[in-house]
């Protein structure tokens, strides 16, 4: 397709939205976001302070409020997780700086291959009759097992290291939570899917406020690969996440992690837990960043439905490829066409 609009990584929006005092977006950035959000009071939240405790009865209202949120609505608002405010708000500004630096900075890391351990740009997706440009930068680097980090702003690296791996210890706490809500062995996830070594993105998104967030989006809807993903961001509201065929913004408490499952998460419980599809959309007023932390098995690992639930089921609904290479076939098809969780489904001849 020749694209009519300057290639994607000609394009920080951050250097767009301050380029001019732009009234109107340019038109191809126009999306239509339909239906918008609405608010819901009842989103779930976790207590991971619950989930530690010695106190039975604690212990196992923890596990039903996350079997329920996982069930209901692949997303739940985390409390009480232990990481320290300060780390959360040192990784916030971390990343902002990162979009702070010179674009020729940010532009060493281009794309280039899907396979690339830092990516730094804008984004694409599949319009209704064209290519549509979005309302936000991005930085993704691999983190675990490898740390990979770009090397300015200089403390980023440490940072990120160090947050990774306070979201490895919730993350491998809320899988035995899980483990145990599906009846499986307990340590029978860890082993499987090698979470010692396990996968880990930091992605960053950068949302310049917009003249028309009506017209355009910040990240058109979608579902992670990955297990869990943790997202926090500054204070400024912009995820929403789909539930019963709607739109709802996932609000929350200051400090709090919002936690969505995700596609490898639904292949491994055999379609039990399904990948909550979400988007992020932008506003007049404020920059908004997100910092997220998407988690996976160790990234060799041909991740299939747990062979406990298939026994359970009489047949896997999902088939299986090794968890890198269906990163890394989202990461450069990620808002275009049919999701990778779709090809994976097995359809049932029989019916
Ligand atoms: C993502 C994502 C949402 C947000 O990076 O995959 O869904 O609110 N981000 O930034
Ligand atoms: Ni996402």
């Amino acid at each position: 397709m020749a694209p009519t609009a300057p290639l994607v990584e000609d394009v920080s929006i951050k250097e767009l939205a301050n380029s001019s005092d732009i009234k109107a977006i340019p038109s191809h950035f126009k999306f239509v976001v339909d239906p918008q959000g609405s608010i819901s009071d009842s989103l779930p939240i976790v207590d991971f302070s619950l989930l530690l405790s010695d106190d039975a009865d604690q212990r196992s209202q923890a596990l039903k409020d996350l079997a329920k949120a996982c069930e209901e609505w692949g997303f739940f608002v985390l409390i009480n997780h232990g990481i320290p405010e300060s780390l959360m708000k040192a990784i916030v500004d971390a990343s902002l700086e990162f979009f702070d630096l010179p674009l020729e900075e940010r532009r060493r890391y281009e794309p280039k291959s899907a396979s690339d351990p830092i990516k730094a740009g804008a984004g694409t997706a599949n319009g209704a009759d064209h290519k549509v440009f979005l309302w936000r930068d991005f930085m993704k680097s691999y983190v675990h097992p490898i740390l990979y980090c770009p090397d300015k702003p200089p403390h980023l690296r440490d940072i990120v290291a160090e947050y990774a791996e306070k979201c490895r210890f919730l993350l491998r706490k809320l899988l035995q939570g899980i483990s145990e809500n599906l009846e499986l062995e307990a340590g029978s996830m860890d082993e499987t899917l090698n979470l010692d070594s396990c996968y880990q993105l930091y992605a960053t998104n950068f949302y310049p406020p917009c003249p028309q967030p009506d017209q355009t989006i910040g990240i058109p809807s979608h579902t992670d690969p990955g297990l869990l993903t943790f997202l926090i961001h500054n204070g400024v509201a912009g995820l929403q996440i789909q539930h019963n065929g709607e739109w709802f913004h996932a609000t929350s408490p200051p400090n709090a992690i919002l936690v969505n499952t995700a596609d490898h998460l639904e292949i491994f419980s055999n379609g039990r837990y399904k990948s909550v599809k979400h988007r992020a959309v932008v506003n007049t007023e404020k920059v908004r960043i997100s910092v997220v932390v998407a988690s996976g098995p160790e990234p060799s690992v041909i991740v299939s439905p747990c062979e406990e639930l298939v026994r359970r089921d009489g047949r896997a609904l999902y088939g299986s490829m090794k968890f890198i290479e269906y990163v890394e076939t989202q990461l450069s098809s990620r808002y275009d066409g049919k999701s990778n969780l779709e090809c994976m489904k097995i359809q049932d001849n029989q019916e």
